[in-house]
């Protein structure tokens, strides 16, 4: 078990793409380490803030106000120079000039893999999970997956009252980078026809043989949810446009195509989020002050805890498949299982997802 540290000042910041809660985190991360009398300060623009020393003093008030606010008042970046050599130095160097002894970041897994290099250069971090993808094997939820998740079926509901007018089709293409959580929840919330993701493989002849049944029974709307990382994986950035026309031709209904895109980002956060990421920020404070460092939080069962930022970087590499051979060097026998395991167990839930769209999508 670790002992516990003793930090003067810890620096907070949100890093790659922003995601509603964020402000949440960042609030409950600065308030819970005020009041264990360490200062905070604000890191800018995620990495880049850090490797450019743009740093605000944080009081209580700082963060007063945020809680139901979108997007992140520490704004957000995806810092190419930080992954250089030079960058982390630079990063470090501004850490210790401004006497940060720790920080606290708030992301997805580029994120935590900046997290890990701060580590092993003498400054303990901890990551948090946010991002609307819930991408992350590591933790089964990630902050702003559940607002992202509102705003779709708010989005998809919409379409279907005019698919209904018009006994259409609307084919809704979902951002979620790799994973096709958010495209799985939201087809089964939405009642969707069809969702193409790439975890579970799907045939096209199958949809349409199945939507001409259903139109003949009576069913004059349909909606189909495809995930981003369909034609990104096909290398077919026009695959759902694409998609739509062969829906169309095959089934007889009028479709339409929309992309949402990056609305799916802003909002004010949900109930769940809010929560979520206001236990998480105090987490990550209690773990860094208790001497744990170079980990993440994360949700699993439910329960919040944390998995070591190596470790839990394996992991997701090993789920999306991008795992080397070396990366597993110096893992016992048994943190494989582990590793394995974890993987094992976000198939089978995403295979369970499917089946229940498949059974209901009638
Ligand atoms: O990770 C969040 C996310 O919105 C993904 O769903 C999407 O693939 C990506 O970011 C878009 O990135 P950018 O904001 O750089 O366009």
């Amino acid at each position: 078990m670790s002992a516990p540290v003793t930090y003067k000042k810890i620096g907070v910041l949100t890093s790659g793409g922003d995601a509603p809660g964020m402000n949440c985190a960042l609030r409950a991360v600065t308030r819970a380490a005020l009041m264990k009398g360490v200062k905070v300060v604000g890191v800018l623009e995620g990495y880049k803030g850090l490797l450019e020393g743009n740093f605000l003093d944080f009081t209580e008030r700082s963060v007063s106000n945020i809680i139901e606010e979108g997007g992140t008042i520490l704004f957000s970046n995806r810092c190419e120079e930080f992954k250089t050599e030079e960058g982390m130095r630079k990063a470090v160097e501004n850490c210790r000039k401004n006497g940060i002894d720790g920080i606290i970041a708030i992301g997805g897994d580029g994120t935590f893999r900046g997290a890990t290099d701060l580590c092993a250069r003498g400054i303990p971090t901890i990551g948090i999970p946010g991002t609307i993808d819930n991408d992350i094997t590591s933790t089964e939820y990630t902050i702003g997956f559940d607002t992202a998740l509102n705003t779709v079926i708010a989005l998809i509901d919409r379409l279907r009252d005019t698919c209904q007018s018009h006994a259409r089709c609307n084919v809704v293409e979902i951002m979620g980078r790799g994973s096709g959580y958010l495209a799985l929840e939201s087809g089964i919330a939405t009642g969707a026809s069809a969702v193409l993701i790439t975890e579970i493989g799907y045939d096209e002849e199958e949809i349409f043989e199945k939507v001409r049944r259903v139109k003949s029974t009576g069913k004059r709307q349909f909606i189909v949810v495809i995930a981003e990382s369909v034609p990104k994986r096909l290398g077919q950035p026009d695959f759902s446009e694409r998609f739509s026309e062969r829906f169309e031709k095959n089934t007889g209904v009028s479709t339409r195509f929309v992309r949402p895109a990056h609305v799916l980002r802003g909002g004010s956060p949900s109930l769940r989020d809010r929560l979520i990421a206001t236990e998480m920020g105090c987490k990550a404070v209690d773990l860094l002050f208790n001497g744990v460092s170079n980990s993440v939080v994360n949700v699993i069962d439910d329960a919040v805890g944390f998995m070591d930022i190596g470790f839990a970087l394996r992991t997701d590499n090993m789920f999306k498949g991008t795992l080397k051979e070396e990366d597993l060097e110096g893992y016992s026998e048994e943190q494989i299982r582990k590793m394995r395991a974890i993987c094992t167990k976000r198939q089978n839930h995403i295979a369970y997802l499917y089946d229940i769209v498949s059974r209901v999508s009638n």
